[in-house]
């Protein structure tokens, strides 16, 4: 792994903070920034700091990338996770397009999952357990009766290596996994990589690999939370999703298998609709999601990165395009039981954010019709998905 090399200050920073950390509680993450890696106009990479040490002594580092345009992207070694994104609105004003937290300790317990990478499967599995090659596998039931997000000690909980890069596209980190063969129930050591790049056309773009040594199933997403006005609800914005079918849930969010047209439901977001005006209709649906939360049937070819979701802010005039090669999308609407504590004193509201996860199907290992989710040795896992951030006058 390349790392920028350390400067004696920097190092006696470091060994100052770990002790202070020692305890465990972790540091705050609006302390003074440590500088570890490079990061400064016309060097390697982006800037990195460590924000704290975890209770096993693991530090975690956020590196914060910029682009030529002054956007600004936080990401953090805990879940691979981005911690904050910096865009203009139509006056020029950078402001934070992501729900996030002010402390470490909020970063690690983070019950919605802000930003993280999820995986080994992203969304539910039924019942945790499938079957592959004849073998039944089990996995840990931490949503009712279902798996989510890859169990209680998911991608999202682990902390990744890390590799700041200047690459021709722009700014780079390169987060690395290791997952062990048997982690959280599923077979095969699976080795993951995701690369997130910020070019200077204001795009974060996530590069996603993964290799395992024996036959497993894999859906890797990122679970960021938008809101393109910064503060309030998301109700206003505007969303475009570009798929004619979803697939309907049983009562504990699990597909039914069915590909159902969007035609004539709240699930139809073919031309620009805001969010909220059918979040409340009378639908099954709805009613079991508690708003959306939803997969949806991308159109186009999977495997070909195609843009599948427009967003527009009115009142900032910030947008949003999502390109991906995915045949699905899990539309969110942050349906929140209880407000939940951010930073700076903030509550976030129910519906104070969306999720747009990339991603396979919800439980693809126990329905056959659904695009495979299956790896085997000898193959790769690649999957791309761009949020591209703008503005409209
Ligand atoms: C996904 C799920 C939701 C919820 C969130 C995390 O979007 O589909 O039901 O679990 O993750 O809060």
């Amino acid at each position: 792994m390349r790392r920028a090399k350390l400067s004696r200050r920097t190092i006696g920073l470091i060994v100052a903070l770990a002790v202070a950390c020692t305890a465990a509680a972790c540091s705050r993450s609006d302390e003074p920034p440590v500088v570890t890696g490079a990061g400064t106009a016309g060097d390697a990479g982006p800037a990195a700091a460590v924000i704290g040490t975890l209770p096993d002594g693991t530090t975690v580092e956020r590196f914060t990338l910029r682009n030529a345009t002054g956007m600004e992207v936080t990401l953090a070694t805990l879940g691979a996770a981005i911690h904050s994104i910096r865009t203009p609105d139509r006056s020029g004003a950078l402001g934070d397009v992501v729900l996030g937290f002010e402390t470490l300790d909020q970063w690690v317990a983070n019950p919605p999952y802000f930003g993280v990478i999820v995986g080994r499967y992203a969304n539910r599995i039924a019942g945790g357990r499938f079957t592959l090659d004849g073998t039944t596998y089990t996995l840990a039931t931490n949503d009712g009766p279902n798996h989510l997000h890859g169990g209680t000690r998911g991608f999202d909980k682990v902390v990744w290596q890390a590799e700041p890069l200047s690459t021709a596209g722009g700014q780079a980190v390169r987060f690395s996994y290791v997952s062990p063969d048997g982690e959280e129930g599923y077979p095969g050591t699976l080795t993951v990589n995701v690369t997130y790049t910020l070019t200077d056309d204001n795009e974060l773009r996530l590069d996603y690999e993964a290799a395992t040594d024996a036959p497993t199933v894999v859906n890797l997403s990122n679970h960021a939370y938008f809101n393109l006005a910064g503060d309030g609800t998301v109700l206003d914005h505007e969303l475009q999703i570009d798929a004619d079918r979803y697939t309907p849930v049983d009562a504990t969010l699990i597909p039914t298998g069915e590909l159902a047209p969007v035609e004539g439901t709240p699930f139809d977001f073919r031309s620009p609709t805001p969010i909220g005006a059918r979040i409340d209709a009378d639908h099954e649906q709805i009613a079991i999601g508690g708003g959306y939360d939803h997969n949806f049937v991308l159109n186009g070819t999977s495997g070909d990165l195609r843009t599948v979701v427009r967003v527009y802010e009115p009142t900032s005039g910030r947008t949003l395009e999502v390109d991906t090669t995915e045949p699905g999308l899990q539309f969110y609407s942050g349906n929140f039981g209880s407000p939940i504590e951010g930073p700076g004193g903030r509550t976030y509201p129910r519906h104070a954010g969306f999720c747009l996860e990339t991603q396979h199907f919800p439980d693809s290992p126990n329905q056959p019709s659904f695009p495979s989710t299956v790896l085997r040795p000898g193959e790769t896992f690649t999957s791309t998905t761009v949020f591209r951030f703008g503005v409209r006058p």
